[in-house]
């Protein structure tokens, strides 16, 4: 186990928007350990408060009402961690007004809070979702960026104010780019289940806890090597501890940077199905259908320059500990 326990000599004032989300938690978690300062500010549409743990200051609020994030400014901070998004990549194609406004106008809102409190360091969670379909793989930062969804558009176009906030307002900014976040705390921090999951993991382990009876496949005739989609599935520890090493490398050098975050390996649906069968014991029951618009086959890639930058590389992202750290979890709520 990785998990620093240690108190930071210096402990940064750091203000978690969407703390209490599902990724945002286990940075919270892994924050205090470190020792360091913290509010979360969060409207709980898909948070829970159980996720924001004591000794977590905890401020109720919506990052497109500007008076609040005027009030959670009132206090200092060295850093501003935002994860505050709207983010199913289906749901932006048929409403892509809503998206706008709560990822991109509501990033700006924080933006100019940020600013007239003076607060100069921000961490981005990006996506995957801005590269679209693949080029080449396994897709680096180089590769170019044609957002298949508006969801993913939104990420770009919230990297592109930072650049320009950065160029003209002197901030520094981390834009971290996930790939397919799952899996959870080690060390059992965070508890509480995503509501209403869209994406294969958390569907495939509420099938293994009896909550769902059957999913299913969206097309079996890809080029992979079984015909159903592969991607990069990175354990969301491996996210905290870079979300840590950028914000210190970002405050430490005055300086932004854009980054993948990913294992660089991937995993079919079929894989990820036999891999739960055999974890949870559980039969998955699944139908193939047509394929999902905007899937592409094989999503992967390179996290070379969160190594080389930040000596980052994902520890905890095995499939088997993503599923088993996600079914320690899911057995608890289990149904059958
Ligand atoms: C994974 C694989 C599906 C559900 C999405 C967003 C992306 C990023 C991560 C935030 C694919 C297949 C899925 C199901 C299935 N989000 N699948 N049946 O689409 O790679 O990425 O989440 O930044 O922006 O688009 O993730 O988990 O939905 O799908 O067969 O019921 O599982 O076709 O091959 P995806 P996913």
């Amino acid at each position: 186990m990785t998990h620093s326990t240690l108190k930071t000599q210096n402990p940064n004032l750091i203000l978690v928007i969407g703390g209490a989300g599902y990724i945002g938690s286990h940075i919270v978690a892994d924050l205090l350990a470190e020792g360091h300062d913290i509010t979360v500010f969060d409207n709980l549409s898909t948070g829970f408060k159980e996720n924001i743990p004591r000794g977590v200051n905890f401020y109720h609020g919506d990052i497109l009402n500007k008076g609040d994030l005027k009030g959670v400014f009132q206090q200092p901070f060295d850093c501003v961690m935002h994860f505050a998004a709207l983010k199913a990549a289906g749901d932006s194609m048929l409403n892509p007004s809503k998206y706008a406004e709560h990822n991109i106008s509501g990033s700006i809102n924080i933006l100019d809070a940020m600013l007239a409190a003076n607060v100069k360091n921000i961490i981005f969670s990006s996506s995957a979702a801005v590269y679209g379909a693949p080029e080449y793989l396994p897709v680096d930062e180089k590769h170019p960026t044609h957002p298949e969804n508006f969801y993913g558009y939104t990420k770009l176009a919230i990297e592109d104010i930072l650049n320009w906030y950065a160029k003209l307002k002197n901030i520094n900014f981390a834009a971290l780019r996930y790939f397919n976040a799952a899996g959870y705390d080690a060390l059992g921090r965070v508890s509480q289940l995503e509501r209403n999951p869209a994406n294969l993991l958390p569907i495939v382990m509420e099938i293994a806890s009896g909550m769902r009876k059957k999913m299913q496949i969206f097309g079996d005739d890809y080029d992979t090597h079984d015909g159903t989609g592969v991607r990069d599935y990175i354990h969301v520890n491996d996210l905290a501890t870079a979300h840590i090493k950028a914000m210190n490398f970002i405050m430490e050098n005055n300086q932004s940077l854009t980054v993948n975050l990913a294992t660089g390996e991937g995993f079919s649906v079929l894989d990820v199905i036999k891999a739960v069968e055999k974890i949870t014991g559980q039969k998955i029951n699944y139908e193939i259908v047509a394929r999902r618009l905007g899937d592409p086959a094989e999503l992967i890639a390179q996290a070379l320059r969160a190594d080389d930058i930040l000596k980052w590389k994902a520890k905890h992202s095995s499939l088997e500990n993503i599923l088993e750290t996600m079914w320690r979890v899911y057995r608890i709520h289990r149904q059958n």
